[in-house]
């Protein structure tokens, strides 16, 4: 168990998964900060509204250098959350993977900084990802895929193996992307979507198959 201190950007429902994933882990959520002014934010911490608010904070904060910084921004926000992230990085917050216990992890993947794992999801051999990511709730990324900075792995979605996801791309909720395809930085995938080719890049693609022939 942890007794890490997070501060956390975004105040919404994916705040409070994480919220409650540092709670089990043993850790303590200081701060929380948003654009919002009407953000409900995390029942019981100090919400700050904006880059004022959290420069506010920072001011004050007690050794704000043993904090890691968690950015809760998701869907297809991999371009916000990699923006905050590197605001993170040079106010001197610490940036490490979020790893949920009940994720399988595999020793030879590799995590980049600041990307959150939560629960059941699977991270198989060798598979490689970048800052600011999210592989989220029951989703699979299998052996030697590569991901960029800034993708999101909705729940329940299927990477097989060896594929190549560039930066700031969504897997849609329960997509299935098949083995050795390559998805173009930016791109979307519909929730849903079997994916059965390439994907360039900003594209948006739907359905089964994906892009349609
Ligand atoms: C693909 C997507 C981005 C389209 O969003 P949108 O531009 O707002 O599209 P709309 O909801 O206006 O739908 C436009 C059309 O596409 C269809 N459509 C939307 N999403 C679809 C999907 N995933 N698969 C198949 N068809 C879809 C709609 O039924 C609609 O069809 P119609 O014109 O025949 O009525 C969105 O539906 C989606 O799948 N987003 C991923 C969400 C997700 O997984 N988020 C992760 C949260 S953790």
């Amino acid at each position: 168990m942890s007794e890490e201190r997070y501060a956390i950007w975004g105040a919404s429902g994916h705040a409070r998964v994480l919220a409650a994933l540092i709670a089990l882990r043993g850790g303590t959520v200081v701060a929380n900060f948003d654009n919002d002014p009407r953000a409900s934010g995390i029942g019981g911490v100090p919400l700050y509204i904006g880059q004022a608010g959290f420069d506010q904070w920072l001011a004050t904060a007690t050794a704000p250098e043993s904090i890691c910084g968690l950015v809760a921004i998701g869907g297809h926000g991999g371009r916000d959350r990699l923006a905050i992230h590197a605001m993170f990085a040079g106010r001197g917050l610490r940036l490490a993977p979020l790893v949920h216990p009940r994720a399988t992890v595999c020793a030879t993947a590799s995590l980049g900084a600041g990307t959150q794992i939560l629960a059941h999801a699977v991270f198989a051999t060798e598979a490689r990802l970048g800052r600011a990511c999210i592989v989220n709730h029951q989703a699979s990324v299998d052996h030697e895929c590569v991901l960029g900075d800034g993708v999101h792995v909705a729940p329940g979605a299927t990477l097989c193996g060896c594929i190549v996801v560039g930066d700031n791309v969504l897997i849609g909720a329960g997509s299935v992307v098949l083995p050795r395809l390559s998805i173009g930085e930016n791109a979307l995938t519909g929730a849903g979507s079997v994916v059965t080719r390439d994907v360039p890049a900003g594209a948006q693609v739907v359905g089964n198959p994906a892009p349609n022939p």
